[in-house]
């Protein structure tokens, strides 16, 4: 299938490629299967999502029906929703709460953890059937960081804690905002396709450098709003943020808070009757976290990557967002806002409203993000003879140095990509 390398990375000249091939061959595809979705950790859930026992959501993780519940003793489970008798998707609801589920198929039903519960006319198997053995299988691993569940196809993986490397200080700033540290999903979800390559999300996601460009409609509405959106000379943004290396092909911005953050700015679009509420939370983070802490919690921004498919934006409202490829050339998008469980109605009703109106599929980002994407897709058609995308903006910096606006923190991701991709 390859000739020429996917990444070509030139220190010397400050020059790094990607192959475009990468974006369109169903031949890569079939290797990121295999290679990254089959080995590393892939986000499955918000432990709020299965608050109570008998609690569940059905989901697609790494290309696998999963069951995400949490059994009749409190325990979460990450099961393959895939009946041990013929292999048909057991539990076919999205959400609910269960004692058990039900195949339709021939009516064998499960318990909560899993173990099989009965088998219609089981004598029929004669006396060495047993049920302990045919279950839903377990994903062979499931463990979480701060309620993040995340499930791991390789049972020889790293753990969790050691993979998310330096991603857990990220996550802590966004559980932070909590007082008592437990933030929830908060119910209703976003749901759209892109035609277009999967990765292209993950760049897209962290990249500062088309804010300008591509975000227009947006920049003038902050404008209308009243919000400072004024350029210091040198910079393209407001302020300057870092694209940082988070290790193991994790990656983050780190910004300074310009846009406006839902429970601590942004008194412009919310209105002067927010400012006592978020005066409040704004006391409560200092008397619990300190002066210098609180600051980084509430009044900066990160759009992280959790490789390979999971972005935490922190910016004007946390959303969760998760992707998995349909084909090299379209992904299915899942995106969920994350709240403190302390938040009142009126932050809520704040918080929601940011959700919508930046992240949303409807808001003033993600439409212009999709036709950037989809626009990039379409040109990839012509690879033969226009074959590499240039990411080497800042390149000629030292790491410490890089940018939001450098691609420093996509090169991250690329790199782990290509690691992989070429590990046998
Ligand atoms: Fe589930 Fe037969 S396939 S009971
Ligand atoms: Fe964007």
């Amino acid at each position: 299938m390859k000739n020429a390398p996917w990444v070509l990375e030139n220190r010397d000249e400050n020059s790094f490629l990607i192959n475009r091939e990468a974006f369109i061959s169903d031949d890569v595809l079939k290797l990121e299967w295999r290679k990254i979705f089959n080995t590393c950790w892939i986000y499955v859930g918000h432990a709020s999502e299965i608050r109570n026992p008998g609690d569940f959501q059905t989901r697609k993780v790494a290309g696998r029906p999963i069951l995400f519940c949490r059994d009749v003793n409190g325990e979460v489970r990450a099961l393959l929703n895939v009946c041990s008798h013929r292999g048909a998707i057991v539990c076919r609801e999205r959400e609910g709460n269960a004692r058990g589920f039900y195949c339709m198929y021939h009516g064998w039903t499960f318990n909560t953890d899993g173990s099989l519960k009965a088998a219609p006319g089981e004598d029929a198997y004669g006396p060495k059937f047993d049920r302990s053995t045919h279950g839903l299988t377990p994903a062979p691993r499931l463990e979480s960081y701060r309620d993040f569940w995340f499930v791991n196809f390789d049972p020889d993986a790293v753990s969790l804690d050691e993979y998310l490397a330096g991603a857990k200080d990220y996550i802590d700033l966004v559980v932070d905002q909590s007082p008592s540290g437990r933030m929830e999903i908060i119910s209703g979800t976003q749901e759209y396709d892109i035609k277009a390559n999967w990765k292209l999300l993950v760049e897209n996601s962290v990249d500062d450098y088309h804010i300008i460009a591509t975000h227009t409609t947006w920049i003038q509405y902050m404008i209308n709003s009243g919000v400072n959106m004024k350029r210091p000379k040198g910079l393209l943004l407001p302020s300057a943020g870092k694209g940082v290396d988070l290790g193991n092909g994790h990656l983050t911005t780190d910004n300074p808070n310009y846009r406006g953050r839902p429970v601590a700015k942004w008194i412009s679009v919310y209105g002067e009757e927010a400012k006592a509420d978020i005066d409040h939370i704004r006391e409560e983070l200092v008397a619990r976290l300190g002066e210098a802490r609180a600051e980084r919690v509430a009044n900066t921004n990160r759009n992280l990557v959790i490789f390979p498919n999971l972005v935490i934006n922190d910016g004007s409202s946390v959303t969760v967002r998760n992707f998995t490829p349909v084909s090299a050339d379209l992904m299915k998008v899942t995106s969920w806002a994350l709240g403190t469980v302390e938040e009142t109605k009126e932050q809520r009703a704040r918080r929601l409203h940011a959700f919508l109106t930046f992240y949303g599929p409807g808001g003033f980002a993600t439409p212009d993000d999709v036709a950037a994407l989809e626009a990039a897709q379409e040109g990839y058609s012509a690879f033969r003879e226009a074959g590499w995308n240039d990411l080497s903006r800042g390149m000629h910096k030292a790491p410490d140095d890089q940018l939001d606006t450098d691609e420093g923190h996509m090169r991250c991701f690329w790199r782990k990509w290509s690691q992989l991709m070429e590990a046998n």
